[in-house]
């Protein structure tokens, strides 16, 4: 006797593609084994595939994956060098598949993935639903795997959240969810794939209300390895809120970059009144060290939060960076006075405004530059 629902079973599991559950992995090479593992367990009988986005962790995150792809063909890896950025390594992965439905779940084993099954069945059920998303703040869910502090935060974030969305989401920072491809594809032109809020940035991006349920889940506390949540990441957050909110406008970096290029105002003027007010150093000099001194400071905030997915490290690569930053801006600062002048002199434009005009055109090009030959991705 051919027992049927075997034989189904079997049928789903070596048909086309159904599913494909995308990992952002960031130095979770302890980790790896353990969550295909599980995911082989829980997702019996469904044709799936996982894709390890990894970004060159330096603890061999990515070689974990790949000695499990070579004897597991539902294993896939991507690795990304020079990059960083858990929204983008997500998106990446999603399409990297043919799948027409993606997960996304943390590679840390927080998120439970007994879920998945009941994330896709809920997708098989309404051809309608965008997303079944993971949910730790309805009914049956939980967040106690968080500490204190951080449940606080990620309680703050989802306030701030609030306005931006426009749907009744209970867990939008949750970065445990399935989708339908076509979802996806729809918001991608439009997607920020700044920091860490994936599934924020695709609510966000849509232009009509998407259809999601949320599923309880308990967040549970982490094994091995670390958070890589910090204050950048917080900071992050914030851009992207911003970037959802005046991007079109004014595009978050080069927003980021002028309010940094303020900040370096006022650090030129701390030098140089240290300097030729109070050591009575001749003024050129004060006024060089104070220039060298702005530029340095403006290189090491935009280092660590404009392109902080493309940071430089290591002294050769910090040194060769700070070099061309300070070369992109001294062209910057002969442009800017240069069309300063011109409108002052030449056109007869109010001193104010020749100096403003200045100011943007030294702004746009040291922008410009350096984002090309500083922050060059390769
Ligand atoms: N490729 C890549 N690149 N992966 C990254 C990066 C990165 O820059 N940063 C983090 N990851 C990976 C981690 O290795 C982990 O698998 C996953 O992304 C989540 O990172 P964690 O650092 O473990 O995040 P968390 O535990 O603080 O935050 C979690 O809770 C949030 C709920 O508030 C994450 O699950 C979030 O997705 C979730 O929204
Ligand atoms: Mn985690």
């Amino acid at each position: 006797m051919i027992d049927m629902r075997e034989d189904e079973t079997r049928a789903a599991a070596d048909g086309p593609i159904a599913l494909a559950i995308i990992i952002p992995v960031f130095q979770e090479s302890a980790n790896i084994a353990e969550l295909a593992a599980r995911l082989a367990a829980v997702l019996e009988g469904v044709a799936w595939e996982a894709i390890f986005v990894d970004d060159n962790s330096p603890d061999g995150t990515a070689d974990a994956a790949r000695a499990l792809a070579r004897t597991d063909r539902r294993i896939r890896v991507i690795e990304r060098v020079g990059r960083r950025g858990l929204a983008s390594a997500v998106i990446e992965g999603m399409l990297a598949t043919a799948a027409p439905l993606v997960a996304v779940i943390d590679g840390d084993l927080q998120h439970d993935e007994a879920l998945l099954p009941r994330m896709l069945a809920a997708m098989e059920a309404d051809p309608a639903l965008d997303l079944a998303i993971g949910s730790r703040f309805v009914a049956g869910g939980s967040d106690a795997g968080l500490s204190d502090k951080r449940a606080a935060q990620s309680r703050l974030a989802t306030r701030l959240s609030r306005g931006a969305i426009g749907a009744d989401l209970k867990d939008p920072m949750s970065g445990f969810f399935m989708a339908r491809i076509e979802t996806i594809r729809e918001v991608l032109p439009r997607l920020s794939a700044i920091g860490f809020k994936i599934l924020l940035d695709i609510f966000t991006s849509a232009r009509r209300p998407l259809k999601f349920v949320e599923l309880p889940y308990a967040f549970r506390s982490r094994g091995a390895g670390a958070s890589k949540l910090d204050r950048a990441i917080a900071f992050e957050y914030l851009v992207m809120l911003y970037d959802k909110a005046f991007g079109r406008i004014v595009p978050a970096r080069f927003a980021l970059f002028s309010a940094i290029g303020a900040l370096g105002v006022a650090v030129h003027f701390a030098f140089l009144t240290a300097m030729f007010q109070g050591a009575n150093t001749s003024f050129a000099a004060a006024q060089a060290v104070a220039t060298l001194g702005a530029m340095t400071f403006n290189f090491a905030l935009n280092n660590s939060l404009t392109y902080r997915d493309r940071q430089l490290r290591g002294p050769k690569q910090l040194l060769k960076g700070w070099l061309s930053f300070c070369v992109v801006c001294s062209v910057g600062a002969l442009a800017n006075v240069g069309v300063a002048t011109w409108l002052f002199e030449t056109r007869h434009a109010l001193w104010t405004l020749s100096a403003l005009a200045g100011i943007a055109v030294g702004a746009v090009w040291n922008f410009a530059l350096s984002s090309r030959f500083t922050w060059s991705r390769f």
